[in-house]
């Protein structure tokens, strides 16, 4: 909106090499990053809750589909009623492949809006719909897209975390999981690129390819605050530990990193690296499905604050965790909290979403090319 676009700074720096590079800067204003807060829930209410959401799900033949993140009670609900949970991408596999009426997306609007773009079916819940992300507020439309005219010779891609117009103007939509293969492969057509809108994951994919990549300067604030510094010195303490880091994390904590990965590639490795002890670089809502998986190791979260520093988010989604039990009952009873994505930009956003479906159809979601 334009009221979100005149609070953001941006800033302009016009490098001396050859091809004069754009670096665009943006701050999130602070009111704009809510804190986060945990719904708090007492035994008995959430049995209760728990009992009611399962039959609201039968009678509207819905299902959840949620993201690793959100509360370990709603990622219980959803495998336990035929929904499911995990990464970005696979979400708008599952929502994409199921037979359910209603997909009732616990995670942030991105994957509430890519469900509805490739389910016009289907009706598409969300229990908050002020569940947002820093990259989407970071990323207006109508910036973004003039930086798109100014290079009308870029190919246009854009990481899942955008709102549906900014996909709309894009050729591709990547995720964490499939970013490196995509632009690989752009690279071996010869394309130059336009990459947006998170710089630490542009820059990586730019060192793993060598693509020439103008690189929109976005951030998530939750992996923004980890600390490369005291990560070096948890290191000491914990010389045996594996690290395994979210490629939006800033480059000083990338470089100690034993892999790379999406969400899904960093639960996996946990259960099949040959290590007792992690630090793990991502929001600490992974930690659930990473005890699932391997309840014998040891989990260490990497700092996100220092003797310089104290941390916002402290590793945990404010947006995510907006998502909980009795929001969630509630958007079933009312039906409230709908998503839609007009029509003309929804026509366009698929395509760029498609061309990833097609792309990664028969590859494991998670891993990155180029991981250790
Ligand atoms: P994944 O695609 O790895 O799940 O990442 C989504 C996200 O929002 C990470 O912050
Ligand atoms: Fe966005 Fe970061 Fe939250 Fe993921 S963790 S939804 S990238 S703000």
């Amino acid at each position: 909106s334009p009221s979100l676009f005149n609070g953001i700074k941006y800033a302009i720096v016009l490098s001396m090499t050859a091809e004069a590079t754009i670096n665009r800067s943006y701050s999130l204003p602070k009111e704009q990053i809510p804190p986060t807060v945990v719904e708090e829930i007492g035994d008995e209410d959430r049995a209760e809750l728990t009992q009611k959401i399962k039959s609201q799900l039968k009678q509207q033949n819905a299902v959840l589909v949620a993201h690793y993140y959100t509360e370990p009670d709603l990622q219980v609900l959803a495998d336990e009623t035929g929904g499911y949970v995990s990464d970005s991408l696979d979400m708008a596999r599952f929502g994409y492949e199921s037979d359910a009426d209603t997909l009732v997306v616990c995670g942030v609007k991105f994957m509430g809006e890519t469900a509805k773009i490739l389910n016009p079916e289907k009706r598409i819940l969300m229990p908050d719909l002020n569940a947002n992300c820093s990259l989407d507020l970071g990323c207006p439309e109508d910036a973004f897209s003039r930086f798109c005219d100014d290079h009308p010779d870029h190919v246009v891609v854009v990481y899942a975390n955008t709102s549906a117009a900014v996909k709309a103007r894009a050729d591709w939509m990547v995720t964490s999981g499939s970013a490196v293969d995509v632009i690989k492969h752009l690279v071996a057509e010869g394309k130059k690129i336009i990459w947006a809108p998170d710089k630490y994951l542009g820059d990586y994919v730019q060192k793993e390819t060598g693509a020439e990549m103008l690189i929109w300067q976005g951030a998530c604030i939750v992996h923004e605050e980890f600390k490369g510094k005291e990560l070096e010195a948890l290191r000491e303490h914990h010389p045996d530990a594996k690290v395994l880091v979210h490629p939006e994390s800033p480059g000083s904590v990338i470089a100690q990193a034993d892999l790379v990965s999406s969400t899904t590639g960093i639960i996996q490795a946990v259960a099949e690296m040959d290590a007792k002890e992690f630090i793990v670089a991502t929001d600490t809502g992974i930690f659930h499905k990473m005890r699932e998986a391997a309840p014998d190791k040891i989990l260490i979260e990497a700092p996100t604050a220092g003797k310089s520093a104290t941390c916002i988010s402290c590793a945990h989604c404010p947006w995510m965790a907006m998502n909980s039990l009795r929001k969630l009952s509630r958007v079933l009873d009312t039906g409230d909290n709908e998503i839609f994505v007009e029509a003309d930009i929804a026509q366009r956003a698929k395509s760029s979403i498609q061309r990833l479906l097609d792309f990664t159809a028969n590859k494991p979601a998670g891993k990155l090319a180029g991981d250790a």
